[in-house]
């Protein structure tokens, strides 16, 4: 695949991983991006995945029509990056890898070898020139590891975001964008919203075409709708009016009022309303829909004297991703001593700016005729009927 004249595709589509990063269910696979710039010097930008070794090293040999790489530019090192590091340098002995000093320390913790006599270390703000192309590295902190660089090349207007910009899903798969990279962007960074900042602080001042990320499709055109959903989503602000459910049943009467303020809230005229069981979705979806609406309902069940596991599970990650600026509500049920909405209420102080909702639902067993009314009092809060 050719992105412009000198830069072309190396990279490989995934189907055999079923967890990314362990944890993180990909069914329609994911990409491994990596690049290279043909110029008087010659750059392979990142490698991939351990179990593609051959097919990135033959797309590079196609690519290059066999002239050898003078740089292996390394930006992340995260192994889904950086796994065929070592078999680049035992093929390409010209080759010198440029990267950070951080880098190359996880360098010498994967490989036994930071490559002494073959490598050049950046930090952010120096250049590399292949010839035409002038390329200037930007340090990314913690986006999403600390050693990590993006790369500008500034003569085809080219961002190399590294992870940014990332999606689940191969390429040979044309799903949506946004669906599949904001569960990949909150669930691998969520926790690093100041630091993304910070980049797209630095990345909006650039004279930008293209965005070649590491995963996911190269973005070519309307790059601010992609600048601006990352812009909402790690300042914490909601991206599109809604509300999420998140509930954990156990014989069905707390799904069932569930259920029950979904409709109510569809019948007011809610615009969306992302219903998940948090004992059988997956939770990166639910994480993800959070992030994605101003205003999220937690019901559960009362469970040893505490919440459902799997409420308790999608909390703690909530609260890993520094979750925040959000109306959320709650719904408990118990049948001798209800604690749920206590507890929920609890595990989430620490977040920033939550604005509780003032009805709360309890529901002794199963629901009966108070709990019903409360469940319409929370739609009409949440989502007033219009007159
Ligand atoms: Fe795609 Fe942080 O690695």
């Amino acid at each position: 695949m050719e992105i412009t004249n000198d830069v072309k595709y190396l990279g490989v589509d995934d189907f055999q991983t079923d967890l990314f990063e362990g944890q993180y269910a990909v069914p329609n696979g994911i990409a491994y991006n990596s690049y290279a710039i043909l110029d008087q010097k010659t750059a392979v930008m990142d490698t991939v995945d351990t179990h593609f070794s051959g097919e990135w090293l033959e797309h590079i040999r196609a690519a290059l029509d066999d002239r050898d790489p003078d740089y292996l530019i390394v930006q992340h090192m995260e192994q889904d990056h950086s796994a065929n590091i070592g078999i680049f340098m035992e093929q390409y002995p010209n080759a010198v890898i440029v990267s950070s000093a951080p880098a190359f320390a996880m360098m010498k913790q994967f490989f036994g070898t930071d490559y002494p006599d073959r490598r050049r270390m950046v930090k952010d703000g120096d250049t590399l020139s292949l010839g035409s192309h002038c390329l200037t590295f930007i340090g990314a902190p913690m986006v999403h590891w600390p050693e990590v660089l993006m790369t500008y090349d500034s003569l085809d207007r080219i961002l190399f975001s590294a992870d940014a910009f990332g999606k689940f899903g191969a390429l040979s798969v044309n799903d949506p964008w946004e669906e599949e990279a904001r569960r990949y962007a909150i669930g691998i960074v969520g926790k690093y919203g100041p630091q993304v900042i910070k980049v797209l602080n630095r990345v909006s001042s650039l004279d930008l075409q293209i965005i070649c990320p590491l995963h996911g499709p190269v973005l070519k055109e309307n790059l601010d709708h992609y600048l601006n959903l990352y812009r909402l989503w790690f300042s914490y602000q909601p991206e599109s009016e809604g509300v999420v459910i998140a509930y954990a049943s156990a014989y069905g009467n707390t799904r069932e009022a569930a259920e029950l303020l979904a409709f109510e809230l569809l019948s007011r005229g809610c615009p969306a309303v992302a219903m998940h069981d948090l004992a059988r979705n997956d939770l990166s979806r639910a994480i993800a829909d959070a992030f994605r609406y101003p205003k999220l309902v937690l019901a559960s069940i009362t469970y040893n004297a505490g919440i459902s596991p799997f409420m308790a599970e999608y909390i703690s990650r909530l609260n890993e991703r520094c979750f925040q600026n959000r109306t959320v509500a709650l719904i408990e049920n118990g049948s001798w001593a209800p604690t749920a909405a206590k507890t929920m209420k609890g595990m989430l102080e620490s977040c920033k700016n939550i604005i509780w909702a003032d009805t709360m639902v309890q529901i002794r067993s199963a629901l009966n005729e108070n709990s019903r009314t409360q469940v319409l009092s929370l739609a009409e809060e949440l989502w007033p009927a219009a007159d």
